[in-house]
């Protein structure tokens, strides 16, 4: 492992990603011991004038605090609060920058050591209209001082453009900029501890080798349903839609984990270019396999225009075209104001000849209650021969007890550290990735597709479980998992 000084710049110190995810992401990081007080320095920089202790406030509230921590905790939370300095600045002029060199030039001198290292950590929690320039600054002024060697690291997060254009031109923006080792495109889905699973899973058990295939498998499914609308970020959400905000990353690079090929290594570059090579087998969507929806209230929000046709919600079918998953549909699901908030992949499997009961279904439920189970027909146990449906079920929250499940910006930003890119989208990834939605939000953008509407709180439109029937998905009536209670 590295020694020596580790700044940890948060651009957009102030804004909501950074108070709800990255800060508190940091904290859980400093507290298990692995932001080391001898070495790090963490620096908000934004362009509200506030101070230090203004910035450690603000961030506080996100952080175990008040009565229900504990003491130890709230002694933490002052020493990691400790660590923050905020330096303000605009994100297209040199000052602000060259005053947060400043800064961290004087951190990494206080700690120098005969080993010691200029680690530069910046961290974008930043629209991303903002990142071309942003990048400039940085380089022009806050690169790591070569002679101390180390390195220096930025950490981008989604939208990546709205389409296979402005992504490609945003990515050759930095690219002039930034090296590919240097860019960290962080997609959350992808620090899930049941994401981080499906290779171990899939390649290191002989119950899967054999049956991942369209021999075996009927249908896959990846849901992401939540039970709350656009609350607070309607103008936002407005501009990007169900694909972009969810379809286009999160469920796509699940998608990928689900389906590619064995890596020739566990290298994250071995890694990524078989993600890349499922993506590029994805063949061209069809309207017939799409289903768009908008929640019944939507445009009130003031933010949203009355006419909008952005989808909250979408069900479409991927076919990938190759040896493995021809003929097998991969249903990616999304919807904003359902009734239930859960994640989960679903790989059903062919009928047994002659069995009528219910398919064998192994879910992978991402959240929440994380767990694995399969679905599987039993005799009902008793004197008579009857069969049931049942599962084995893998419950971490049972089987785990006392080992608290990470969050997923906590072991990426790890992951930044260390310098592992496995769990970030490459460049050619994230083109692969629009080349498959480009076609269709093109058109939705047009308004040549429509949303059909539905009541918040439901199931999503009708016409989502009439596509999931006529890509063969056949639910089992009368069952239903429910997660072991401790
Ligand atoms: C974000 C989306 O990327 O993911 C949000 O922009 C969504 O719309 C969120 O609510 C869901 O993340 P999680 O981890 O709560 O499933």
């Amino acid at each position: 492992t590295e020694t020596g000084s580790l700044s940890i710049v948060v651009l957009g110190a102030s804004g909501d990603l950074a108070k709800k995810k990255t800060f508190p992401a940091l904290f859980n990081l400093y507290r298990q011991g692995f932001l080391h007080p001898d070495e790090v320095c963490i620096l908000g920089y934004a362009r509200t004038k506030i101070s230090d202790d203004e910035l450690r406030n603000r961030i506080r509230g996100y952080l175990p605090h008040g009565k229900g921590a504990s003491n130890d905790q709230a002694e933490d939370v002052s020493k990691f609060l400790q660590l923050i300095k905020y330096v303000s600045g605009s994100y297209d002029s040199e000052e602000g920058f060259h005053s947060l060199d400043k800064e961290i030039s004087a951190h990494e001198l206080s700690k120098h050591t005969a080993e010691g290292s200029s680690r530069r950590l910046f961290y974008f929690a930043l629209p991303p209209s903002v990142y071309p320039s942003v990048c400039k600054m940085i380089k022009n002024c806050c690169m790591n001082k070569s002679d101390c060697g180390g390195w220096t690291r930025i950490v981008v997060e989604k939208p990546f453009g709205k389409d296979l254009e402005s992504a490609e031109q945003l990515s050759t923006q930095i690219g002039e900029l930034f090296d590919e080792p240097q860019i960290y495109r962080i997609d959350h889905y992808l620090g899930k501890e049941l994401v981080q699973n499906l290779l171990v899973l899939r390649f290191a058990n002989r119950f899967f080798l054999p049956l991942w295939n369209r021999d075996n498998i009927d249908n896959v499914q990846i849901v992401f349903r939540e039970d709350f609308g656009t609350d607070g970020r309607g103008g936002y959400f407005d501009q990007y839609g169900i694909i972009r905000d969810i379809i286009q990353n999160h469920l796509l690079q699940v998608l990928c984990l689900v389906a590619m090929e064995k890596p020739v290594s566990l290298k994250p570059e071995h890694i990524r270019d078989e993600k890349v090579k499922v993506l590029q087998s994805v063949i061209p969507l069809k309207d017939e396999e799409v289903v768009l929806g908008q929640y019944d209230g939507y445009t009130e929000d003031p933010t949203v225009p009355d006419n909008s046709n952005t989808p909250t919600f979408a069900t479409m079918v991927l076919r990938i075209h190759n040896e493995r998953w021809e003929g097998v549909p991969f249903i990616l699901k999304a919807g904003k104001a359902l009734n239930s908030r859960k994640a989960e992949i679903r790989v059903q499997f062919k009928d047994v000849p002659g069995q009528k009961q219910g398919r064998n279904e192994f879910v992978i439920r991402l959240q929440p209650s994380e767990a694995m189970y399969m679905k599987l027909t039993v005799k009902q146990p008793g004197l008579e021969m009857s069969t049931i449906q049942s599962e084995l079920d893998l419950s971490y929250g049972q089987r785990y007890q006392g080992f608290p499940i990470p969050e997923a910006y906590e072991r990426l930003i790890l992951d930044t550290i260390r310098g592992d890119q496995q769990h970030f989208v490459r460049r050619d990834e994230l083109k692969a990735a629009w080349e498959i939605f480009t076609p269709l939000l093109h058109r939705i953008d047009r308004g040549e597709v429509k949303s059909v509407s539905y009541k918040p709180g439901s199931r999503g439109p009708v016409e989502a479980d009439q596509l999931l029937e006529r890509a063969g998905y056949v639910q089992t009536h009368g069952y239903i998992w429910i997660p072991p209670t401790l």
